[in-house]
């Protein structure tokens, strides 16, 4: 018989898993502690913008109009515990407030929760981020005949629904002394990726959870390592757009991942790398990764430079009483997520020191607005530069590299653009008269 699959936590992670698991041909219980997100959720719909997701869950949603009627959604663990042969906890772990270590209440209560209800025989398969030694503490929650699997994920916001059903890998962390119970399992689960051709790393507990944080500690220093780059091309006038180009060439080094601007951030990257340096302190490794100290601050600094770049396109004194468009509000486009989002408190550093910023998105300014209720928001890109004293532009979102230079020029009180994220044709924007400069380059 098939499998029951249960998706404990629906936020990014486990929404997407679930709908992912139900395409795959399984039946899917999701589990939320948030009564309103299962509502939502059973009626197809999701509380985030994220291409696809929406379209593949009404296709699997019991209840929807024509759909496959795998999935469904509750909030009672009980009813989760009889049903599933494999559980997958999608929790989120957060930074701690105040502190760089993660917070593990969300897993450690679902755990706490699914232990005394999971069936014997069942296997619990752990996605959410942790700091690594979390496995193999868990698995002492769990009751005997219970095995424990930690499966990370490598999902990004914007591909989740792509990323998740063609997984470039697929790595599992197994008990050692299972007799490869739970790696044959797990083979049954992933079998249609697995028959696509993605590659299965099969792995301890501890090598499993540090994949995870390797790979985002990897890609953040790709970022801050380009934009340190971009540090010393504005000192010596070279263009960091053209250097990156150049040496992507090697494949050694790649193309992907050096855009230069103002930086990573989101639900991810900032705080993995944070919890990673908190978790090798405890394990008398800090010296490990001191650098990510390093990565973390050349992250942060871009966005004070940003807003020193706008001072200065205002003619190097106060922001006061001049007017800021901000294109852009999200971390990265395609997604309405503002976590972290540099884009952001870039607007909001410059609002704070008495500038007149208005900010618009095409997808975050609800989420924008919940976070930074005082800032100005328009409803279109062309609102938002009207009148404006300079622009910046934030999230590289497609609708802003499609903007009419003209049309915006004619709208500004002053043409100057300021690219943060190095993705708009500086040649166009010139050629429709305004003043265009861009993080590491030069300047005309
Ligand atoms: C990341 C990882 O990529 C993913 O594998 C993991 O599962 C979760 O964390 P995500 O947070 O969705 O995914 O964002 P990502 O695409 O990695 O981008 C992170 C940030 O880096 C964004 O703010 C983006 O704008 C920035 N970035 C990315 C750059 O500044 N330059 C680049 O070249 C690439």
């Amino acid at each position: 018989m098939a499998l029951k699959i249960t998706v404990i936590g629906t936020g990014y992670l486990g929404a997407t898993h679930a709908a992912a698991m139900a395409e795959m041909g399984f039946e899917v219980l999701g589990l939320d502690v948030v009564p309103e997100k299962v509502e939502l959720l059973s009626s197809g719909r999701v509380p985030m913008y994220e291409p696809g997701l929406e379209e593949l869950l009404a296709k699997h949603v019991a209840g929807i109009e024509g759909s496959t009627g795998r999935l469904r959604f509750t909030t009672s663990w009980e009813e989760v515990g009889a049903f599933g042969d494999v559980h997958f906890v999608c929790v989120n772990t957060p930074q701690k407030h105040g502190e760089y270590g993660c917070d593990m209440s969300y897993v450690d209560a679902a755990f706490a929760s699914l232990a005394p209800v999971v069936r014997a025989g069942s296997l619990v398969v752990g996605k959410s981020t942790v700091p690594v030694g979390s496995a193999e503490r868990l698995a002492g929650v769990l009751p005997e005949g219970v095995d424990l699997a930690w499966n990370p994920e490598f999902l990004r916001e914007g591909f989740a629904v792509q990323d998740t059903l063609h997984p470039d890998r697929i790595v599992v962390g197994v008990p050692g002394d299972d007799g490869g119970r739970t790696e044959k399992l797990l083979r049954e689960v992933y079998a249609a990726p697995i028959g696509e051709g993605s590659p299965l790393v099969v792995t301890d507990y501890p090598t499993a959870e540090l994949v995870k944080t390797a790979a985002n500690s990897f890609l953040a220093t790709k970022i801050s390592f380009i934009n340190a780059m971009a540090e010393v091309c504005e000192a010596a006038g070279g263009d960091v757009v053209r250097l990156a180009e150049a040496i992507g060439h090697d494949e050694r080094i790649g193309n992907k991942f050096l855009r230069a601007g103002i930086g990573f951030g989101g639900g991810c990257l900032p705080k993995d790398i944070r919890a990673f340096m908190a978790r090798a302190g405890e394990l008398g490794a800090d010296q490990a990764l001191t650098f990510l100290r390093e990565i973390d601050s050349i992250n942060m600094r871009r966005r004070g430079q940003m807003v020193e770049m706008a001072r200065e396109a205002l003619g190097g004194n106060s922001f006061l009483g001049r007017r800021v468009a901000v294109l852009g509000a999200t971390f990265k486009p395609d997604s309405d997520d503002v976590r972290d989002s540099p884009a952001l408190n870039v607007a909001g550093q410059i609002h704070l020191q008495g500038g007149q910023v208005t900010v618009y998105d095409p997808k975050g300014m609800e989420n924008a607005r919940k976070v930074f209720p005082t800032l100005g928001y328009a409803d279109t890109a062309l609102e938002a530069v009207r009148g404006a004293d300079v622009v910046l532009h934030l999230t590289e979102w497609r609708e802003f590299r499609e903007l009419d230079p003209a049309e915006l020029a004619a709208a500004v009180s002053s043409p100057v653009v300021l690219d943060g994220r190095n993705a708009l044709d500086g040649e166009r924007w010139r050629a429709a008269g305004w003043t265009y400069r861009a993080m590491g380059r030069p300047r005309a």
